[in-house]
């Protein structure tokens, strides 16, 4: 064949690859070791020079054609897969968007918010203490010295000593209530402004019993109330937690008992109720308790901050005096927003989370930003 059909030839192999699989078996066929190119280029070793010279330059032009076509195949090749695939792979702009997750607030983070909101209107600051405290502040500085019996009610997580303790080490424990809080911020603000109070505080936290059942969980939650300033009375107290519980619940109609009890920390100590009146088959918070087919819940505990307790907070109880209170934050979002079971709030399942879990963005909380209410 001469060189003019051969590359004619060549040329219209090329042209007629259909892909990428079909374009390599041509360039083994006319390039590759025995290829027909190839074998035409071994054959100019034989070739007297004159014959090289007048035949070498067109071989050569045809390995260079051959191959510069199979470059440009190659190259359109591809681009057309390219386009083929773009041109299948179109976004269509008027599907709704895949949904993206949104975090929420658990419950707990919910209520806490509401609570702050609420106590905030009434002028307290939110105020925290350790989770891991020692037995003075949780125990001692509230009256309750190292044989109390109270102190056995309490169920405490010890942490044991370290071999190398000091003898006059404090016993570190898990806070059992949020009530060291009072004697922490008692003592920080004493000693922040001579004089110390007066003050107005909630704490809200985390604190840990050993203790579990559907009613109680290893660590749970509290929020404690303190106020100290002169001439502060049993009806501040009773003012404060009603209005809180109104806010709360979102019902006018709260009733309130206070029943006589006993704290170390409180003298005299009283254990609030609420009234709840039947609602079809369940109970509701709200209306007077002692109404035929009604009854009273017992809902937290509270009194006149003992005189021993605000001395050990440094301050003078000949001048000052307060009251405090200490609520379960679980048991109360558990009375809000009626759910059954405490364990299932800390038991981390995303679909009691999905349920029971709070917007953000829809509730106006404290998380959402105070001023998002209208
Ligand atoms: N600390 C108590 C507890 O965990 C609750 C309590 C009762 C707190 C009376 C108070 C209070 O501040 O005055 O059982």
């Amino acid at each position: 064949m001469d060189i003019a059909a051969l590359s004619a030839d060549a040329l219209s192999r090329i042209a007629a690859a259909g892909d990428g699989e079909a374009l390599e078996a041509v360039r083994v066929a006319l390039l590759g070791k025995a290829g027909s190119i190839s074998a035409l280029l071994k054959t100019m070793g034989a070739m007297s020079p004159e014959e090289r010279t007048a035949r070498g330059p067109a071989i050569h032009g045809l390995r260079e054609t051959v191959t510069a076509a199979l470059t440009a195949r190659k190259d359109a090749l591809a681009s057309a897969a390219l386009e083929a695939r773009l041109a299948g792979e179109t976004v269509d702009l008027t599907l709704p968007a895949p949904e993206t997750p949104r975090g929420s607030l658990h419950p707990v983070s919910q209520v806490m918010d509401e609570l702050a909101e609420i106590f905030a209107d009434m002028g307290f600051a939110v105020a925290t203490g350790p989770e891991i405290e020692d037995d003075w502040h949780n125990f001692t500085a509230l009256n309750m010295p190292e044989s109390h019996p109270a102190r056995a009610m309490h169920d405490t997580f010890y942490f044991e000593a370290a071999e190398d303790r000091q003898a006059d080490a404090p016993q570190m424990l898990l806070r059992t209530h949020t009530s060291p809080v009072q004697i922490r911020t008692m003592l920080d603000v004493v000693s922040r402004h001579p004089g110390g109070a007066p003050l107005r505080i909630i704490a809200p936290g985390r604190v840990y019993r050993s203790d579990s059942d559907a009613t109680h969980t290893p660590m749970f939650h509290q929020i404690e109330g303190l106020v100290i300033d002169r001439g502060i009375h049993l009806g501040h107290l009773k003012w404060t937690l009603e209005t809180f519980l109104k806010a709360f619940f979102k019902r006018d109609d709260i009733v309130l008992r206070l029943r006589p009890s006993y704290f170390p920390f409180t003298e005299p100590s009283v254990e609030v109720d609420v009234g709840w009146t039947l609602n079809g088959a369940r109970r509701a918070l709200g209306g007077d308790g002692d109404a035929p087919g009604c009854g009273w819940m017992e809902l937290l505990g509270s009194g006149m901050v003992n005189r021993k307790v605000i001395a050990f907070g440094g301050l003078d109880p000949g001048e000052w005096s307060g009251f405090a209170f200490g609520v379960g934050v679980d048991r109360l979002a558990m009375l809000k927003y009626a759910m059954d079971d405490l364990r299932a709030f800390f038991d981390g399942d995303a679909r009691w989370l999905a349920h029971y879990a709070f917007s953000p963005l829809d509730v106006p909380t404290l998380s959402a930003g105070v001023g998002s209410r209208a």
